[in-house]
């Protein structure tokens, strides 16, 4: 269970604050698939890393598996399996299995536990064919599989994708739609950012919007087709970001 209680983060840009977000409260329970919404700068990343023990909250509190980010964050990283946009955080120079095993041993698995995993991560994602090539000539779509594979290699049970298909082709995309739907079946608690609709609607048991830097709406995704009247995410979205807007206005 992930409990994220009035938080909100602020930078110190020079002498301003920049306030990523504020007063943020919503709570996630084991084996939730939650889509986190929201539009360029929202806080979505932020947020995700706040929740990854990455960032301190400048007020209010995240307990994740009941422990505290900022007072147990060891505790929750052996527990968290975490994947941020733009950075895969693989070495060029290695190959995919070195790679996985490097990993692998950061959380202090055995050889012969970091082999089985590997052969089935390799398997779940189709990679046993490059498993051996260095990542450094992979393409992109390639490239995002081990490093989702990395994100899993611990079998963690709470998994955090920030905009996780965002550049990637057809194919790539629909691994990653295949993926989540595994994870959610083996009771797998996901919080993954999208700007991507449908891949929310699809995927997701329940959507947290951000709009500017606070929470906007949280909830199941059926309450909030049932309280909107319509089932098209895309056009609540952005209903919903217009009554934001009429809101700061007034
Ligand atoms: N390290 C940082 N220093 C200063 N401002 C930041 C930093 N990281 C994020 N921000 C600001 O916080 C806000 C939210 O950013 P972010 O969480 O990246 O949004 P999103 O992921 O939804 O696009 C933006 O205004 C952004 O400029
Ligand atoms: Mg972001």
């Amino acid at each position: 269970m992930i409990e994220i209680n009035q938080v909100t983060k602020k930078f110190q840009d020079k002498k301003t604050y920049v306030t990523a977000f504020k007063h943020v409260t919503f709570t996630v329970n084991k084996g939730q698939v939650v889509g986190l919404l929201g539009e360029n700068g929202a806080g979505k990343t932020t947020l995700l890393r706040s929740i990854a023990t990455l960032l301190t909250p400048t007020d209010g509190s995240i307990s994740v598996a009941g422990f505290d980010t900022v007072k147990n964050s060891d505790s929750i990283k052996r527990k968290i399996g975490v994947l941020f946009g733009g950075e895969t955080g693989l070495y060029d120079r290695l190959t995919a299995r070195e790679n996985l095993e490097y990993f692998a041993a950061l959380y202090g698995m055995s050889k012969h536990e970091t082999k089985v995993r590997i052969e089935e991560l390799a398997k779940m994602f189709g990679m046993k064919d490059y498993l051996n090539r260095k990542v450094g000539g992979f393409s992109k779509g390639m490239r995002q599989k081990v490093a989702i594979a990395r994100t899993l290699i611990h079998n963690p049970d709470i998994i955090l994708f920030d905009e996780p298909t965002t550049g990637l082709d057809i194919t790539s995309s629909n691994v990653f739609r295949q993926l989540v739907h595994q994870l959610k079946r083996d009771g797998k608690t996901i919080i993954f950012s999208s700007h991507i609709m449908e891949e929310v609607s699809m995927l997701c048991d329940s959507v947290a919007m951000m709009h500017k830097g606070e929470l906007v709406h949280h909830g199941s995704l059926e309450a909030l087709y049932k309280s909107e009247g319509s089932r098209d995410l895309n056009y609540i979205f952005m209903s919903k970001l217009v009554r934001g807007n009429e809101d700061y206005a007034s």
